[in-house]
């Protein structure tokens, strides 16, 4: 049998390991309520009193209403559906769209690829730090402009953009505003009406729920056009029998972080800055990637000078530390992250980078586990990287 070895886990970003209580929530629909929600019968509505608890635990956490939560297989599907459900609507009368350069592949691969199809799209530029000037996209928003996406968190740096102002802006242009939240809800506190936003994209896996379901917030009144044809689902919107398990799982891990919001965020970001300031102190010529200051408690990206991130990567695992280059949908692709060469690093620095990130079930030993063995590899590799790595 498998025997999976010892791993300390600091890949929260890509995915986290599912709350006990959420593995009991999906058990329970699993064994008890496994029936269809759209029957007419006791298994059925069993079914769909699952599901419009968990629409409604998640509208309390965002502050919205229940019938503006859509579910979704994940945050990958929010995104492409806010994008492709507004452009599709408007279709024939405005065919732009604005977002940023440093947005998850699933807005800006689906913002391209609208491009490429016919309709036309602005890839703003950010500061060195990850950030956007809301008059930037101000000036980007033309007559044809039917949506802006922006996300809140960025995965791969963990700089949080100001979204209120972005919404505001695009509330006096009258354009659509969808922001991407998968690594903010749940993390950070978020209130729908606060954003000034008309669509948001949520995952359910990022906050130790299960993966493959996730929702995109609509606010009431907007028109989009549907996700999926053929059913009656989710209000005609995004049709199919829904993954009930799934969002069961997603609504308990939801419930546990409206709990324990404030002080796990805190425990996680004492972890975070203290493994930041011990590879300042014992590493020499690093450099810290995103803002030190708008940044998300539980990520930290590392530039390490002379080494290849993808290799140390690849000797951490081998030490029992799973750690990322960037996101774990680029995991595997040549090249260096987009999100960094965004930021202005050079293809060597954005290539020598880590991303470390944190969740529930570090604790504090993670951190020291970890320093017992970064600086020595990163010492080797810079002693032994080839020319073309070290760039010189
Ligand atoms: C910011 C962001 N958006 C979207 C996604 C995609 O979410 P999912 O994995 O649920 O499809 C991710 C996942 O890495 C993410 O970090």
């Amino acid at each position: 049998m498998y025997q999976a070895r010892e791993m300390i886990y600091l890949d929260n970003a890509a995915t986290t390991r599912p709350d006990p209580a959420v593995v009991a929530a999906m058990d329970e629909v699993l064994t008890d309520r496994w029936g269809n929600p759209s029957s007419a019968h006791e298994a059925g509505s069993r079914a769909k009193m699952s599901l419009e608890e968990a629409r409604s635990s998640i509208a309390r956490l965002l502050e919205c209403n229940d019938d503006e939560v859509y579910f979704t297989s994940g945050g990958t599907e929010a995104d492409n559906w806010a994008l492709l459900g507004v452009m599709d609507f408007w279709r024939g009368r405005k065919n732009h769209l604005v977002t940023a350069a440093t947005e998850h592949h699933a807005v800006i691969d689906t913002a391209k690829w609208w491009q490429e199809h016919g309709g036309s799209a602005t890839i703003l530029k950010v500061d060195s730090e990850g950030r956007l000037d809301p008059q930037d996209v101000a000036k980007a928003i033309t007559p044809q402009t039917a949506l802006v996406s922006v996300m809140h968190v960025n995965n791969e740096l963990g700089t949080i953009q100001d979204i209120a102002p972005i919404g505001t802006v695009c509330r006096e242009r009258e354009v659509i505003f969808h922001t991407d939240c998968v690594q903010s809800f749940g993390k950070l506190p978020l209130r729908f009406t606060e954003m000034n936003a008309d669509l948001v994209s949520i995952s359910g896996h990022k906050i130790h729920g299960p993966k493959g379901v996730g929702a995109l917030v609509i606010r009431r009144g907007l028109r989009i056009s549907p996700r999926f044809i053929g059913g009656s689902q989710e209000r005609n919107l995004r049709t199919g029998t829904e993954n009930v398990p799934g969002i069961a799982g997603f609504a308990a891990a939801v419930g546990l972080c409206a709990r324990k919001m404030p002080g796990e965020g805190q425990q996680i970001k004492i972890l975070r800055d203290r493994l930041e300031a011990l590879i300042l102190e014992k590493i020499p010529n690093v450099r810290i990637n995103g803002s030190r200051t708008h940044r998300s408690p539980s990520i930290l990206n590392v530039s390490f000078p002379g080494c290849e991130g993808a290799a140390l990567l690849v000797t951490l695992d081998r030490r029992g530390f799973c750690v990322s280059t960037g996101s774990a949908c680029s995991a595997g692709a040549a090249g260096a992250s987009h999100v960094l060469l965004a930021l202005g690093l050079d293809m060597l620095s954005a290539q020598s980078s880590l991303r470390f990130s944190f969740g529930r079930f570090n604790p504090p030993e993670d951190v020291d586990a970890l320093m017992e063995v970064l600086p020595s590899l990163v010492e080797r590799q810079r002693a032994t990287a080839p020319v073309s790595v070290r760039g010189s």
